[in-house]
């Protein structure tokens, strides 16, 4: 069977210096917001180009507590609204109104997937805050129109950098992109963890003081605390595994990429529908390689019966969500067709060739 992720298989190159690291961390005696979080944060922020970089408990709470220092900061408040594409996973969507913010529900380009730049202008209220950008499958969301709208209405840019470790625009990494980025450190993303993990990152320093002591209590110092805070930590063994696997990010985005160039170049079945290649100026990750087809369930058990694990990517929009039964009535026509046909082919850095190929004459044979 060929797995759609296998994480033991993905880990093993750096088995040797991960343990090693743990048992420093272990040795140390210092568990929790130590030098090692510290020296994580530093290397992530001169990664992404910015100047601040604070580890969170996970990427939900990266985007969530970027939300909420905005409104500690007075810039955002309750009902304020937050256009965010209507086909992200919902966490994007979790993290405004968790803040008791309103979600505005962008179609996305059925080219990119990512939000469509010129549905953006319409949903501009008074009210609107901010464009959550999120990065979705590894291609990055960011434009410089969206940059230029956002200037143009004093709207800050969030990045949603959860599936985009490494991916750049202009020579820029995501997560220095935006006026502040939430970025999921979570196992099976580009850049994982070995647990849950977060980071958010920002060139704002006030931002990151407040986002600093929201993750601790709300404190800057033990027993004061300023704001009614969480804890939503980065734990120093998470630290030191990231800061061993940050120094591959690169070299395993690229072994996507040639992953990803294979399947554009070689898969030539009419009934699927490939992702579009990206332009010049983007380096797409490829967290995720989707193909959608009408008869999404018939092609995925034709996989399944060639020893080949797919998965949906996303099955069920988050405007469809019992969590969000108000919505469920409201009709996004583009996210819908996209949630109906999309699949997803096994790419991570450990795939072997053969398996790849085997993954592309499964495509071509599918009738
Ligand atoms: C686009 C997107 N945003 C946010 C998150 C949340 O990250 P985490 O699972 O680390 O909370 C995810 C996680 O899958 C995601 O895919």
């Amino acid at each position: 069977m060929i797995h759609f992720l296998e994480l033991k298989k993905s880990n093993t190159p750096y088995r040797r210096e991960v343990i090693d690291a743990i048992t420093e961390v272990i040795d140390s005696g210092w568990y929790i917001l130590g030098e090692k979080v510290k020296i994580f944060e530093k290397e992530i922020a001169n990664y992404c180009g910015v100047e601040h970089a604070i580890g969170v408990g996970n990427g939900l709470d990266a985007l969530t507590l970027i939300i909420r220092g905005y409104k500690e900061m007075g810039i955002f408040h309750e009902n304020d609204e937050i256009l965010v594409p209507a086909n992200t996973y919902i966490a994007s969507i979790l993290s405004i109104t968790e803040n008791r913010l309103r979600p505005i529900l962008v179609e996305p380009d059925i080219y990119t997937y990512n939000i469509d730049v010129n549905l953006i202008k319409d949903k501009i209220t008074p009210r609107t805050k901010a464009i959550l950008v999120v990065h979705l499958y590894g291609r990055v969301g960011y434009t410089h129109e969206i940059r230029a709208m956002a200037e143009e209405h004093g709207l800050k840019i969030i990045e949603d950098a959860a599936q985009s470790a490494g991916a750049k625009y202009n020579g820029v990494v995501t997560g220095g992109l935006g006026d502040a980025s939430g970025m999921s450190l979570y196992p099976s993303k580009n850049l994982g963890a070995i647990g849950d993990a977060g980071v958010v990152t920002t060139d704002d320093g006030k931002l990151a003081d407040v986002v600093r002591a929201l993750r601790n209590y709300g404190s800057f110092e033990k027993y004061h605390n300023i704001y009614q805070g969480v804890n939503s930590r980065l734990d120093e063994i998470q630290a030191v595994v990231l800061s061993v696997k940050l120094k591959y990010l690169d070299k395993e985005n690229n072994r996507r990429r040639d992953i990803a160039r294979r399947y554009l170049g070689e898969i030539n079945n009419k009934k699927l529908v490939l992702p579009h290649d990206t332009q010049d100026r983007e380096s797409h990750v490829w967290h995720l390689f989707t193909v959608r087809t009408g008869k999404r369930k018939e092609f995925g058990d034709y996989l399944s019966d060639m020893g080949i694990e797919t998965m949906i990517h996303y099955p069920v929009p988050p405007h469809k969500q019992p969590a969000y039964s108000s919505w469920n009535n409201e009709s996004y026509p583009i996210t819908e067709e996209i949630h109906r046909t999309i699949i997803s082919l096994p790419l991570y850095p450990a795939i072997l060739d053969n398996e790849v190929a085997r993954i592309i004459d499964a495509c071509n044979s599918y009738r």
